[in-house]
């Protein structure tokens, strides 16, 4: 068992473990209540992601969901982990084509969340928006790569990176964003050749997700780890316990016993009612 976090881990933590060279584990978090558990397992990062839309919304896409809803939901997990590193994500519509707009949605999601970073979605048009947030002491995650966001752009969820001009573009685009100001990159779904000379060409925390071995840091969405998603990225890992046990069975074997204990009369108990105080319980009665 990895122990609880003790200290706030921070963007300083992230570049010390990118100095010394050991990864860093990121998952991605929407609640209070899975949040003290991850704090409690000693995840330091969470990622409070627009795939809330999908995970928790059930939405087919990113999407529709709003930066008033990301917000309270990141508040939630800040409650839950104090300690963790929590990363705010900006939603589809609220940074795109106006620097102004995108200045006050970064700045509302971190003062109404309390979040310790913003991840954005970038591409060309970002850069000046990443550099007046950076300016303004915002810890900027840039988003590349597969961008969810952009999928009708993309034609589809497909992975990135895929010829020399487009990897080529894609590490001129991590550099870019270093120049800007960006505090750590995120890959989505690259090949690792691809990521391995985003690591050698920029000097920040890069964080992967489906994008190989190199990069300091992984992050998966946590219901595809724990199997509770109808398909498992094949970059995801199984999540088990210490016995190898699938927590998605466990889950679904604990509401079917639920079903059975209330159809079968076993639940509720008598170790599951209140009393009332006996002579409070007679005299009404009494009054039946
Ligand atoms: O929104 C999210 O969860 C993400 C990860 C998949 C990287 O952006």
């Amino acid at each position: 068992m990895a122990a609880p976090l003790s200290k706030k881990f921070t963007l300083n933590d992230l570049r010390a473990a990118r100095a010394a060279g050991s990864k860093t584990p990121v998952l991605t978090c929407y609640d209070y209540t899975t949040a003290r558990h991850m704090q409690a397992a000693g995840v330091p990062v969470l990622l409070v992601g627009d795939s809330a839309a999908n995970v928790i919304l059930g939405y087919d896409s990113t999407l529709p969901i709003s930066l008033n809803f990301l917000i309270e939901i990141t508040a939630a997990v800040r409650r839950g982990a104090p300690l963790a590193m929590i990363m705010g994500d900006l939603p589809f519509g609220s940074y795109g084509g106006d620097v102004g707009r995108g200045f006050d949605s970064a700045a509302n999601m971190v003062k109404l969340s309390g979040c310790d970073c913003v991840k954005l979605e970038v591409g060309p048009t970002h850069t000046t928006l990443v550099n007046e947030l950076a300016g303004a002491g915002v810890a900027v995650v840039a988003h590349l790569g597969l961008r969810p966001q952009s999928v009708s752009l993309l034609g589809g969820y497909r992975y990135q990176g895929r010829t020399a001009a487009e990897a080529n573009a894609l590490v001129a685009m991590a550099i870019e964003m270093q120049q800007a100001g960006a505090a750590a990159i995120l890959l989505e779904a690259v090949p690792p050749e691809v990521s391995q000379r985003v690591v050698e060409r920029t000097g920040v925390p890069v964080i992967g997700c489906g994008a190989g071995p190199s990069c300091h840091a992984s992050v998966i969405v946590t219901q595809d780890g724990l199997g509770l998603t109808p398909h498992r990225p094949r970059f995801a890992p199984a999540l088990r316990d210490e016995s190898g046990r699938d927590p998605a069975a466990a889950i679904n074997q604990a509401f079917a016993s639920y079903v059975r204990q209330v159809a079968g009369g076993e639940y509720p108990g008598a170790e599951h009612q209140y009393e009332m105080l006996p002579e409070e319980k007679i005299r009404f009665l009494k009054m039946q």
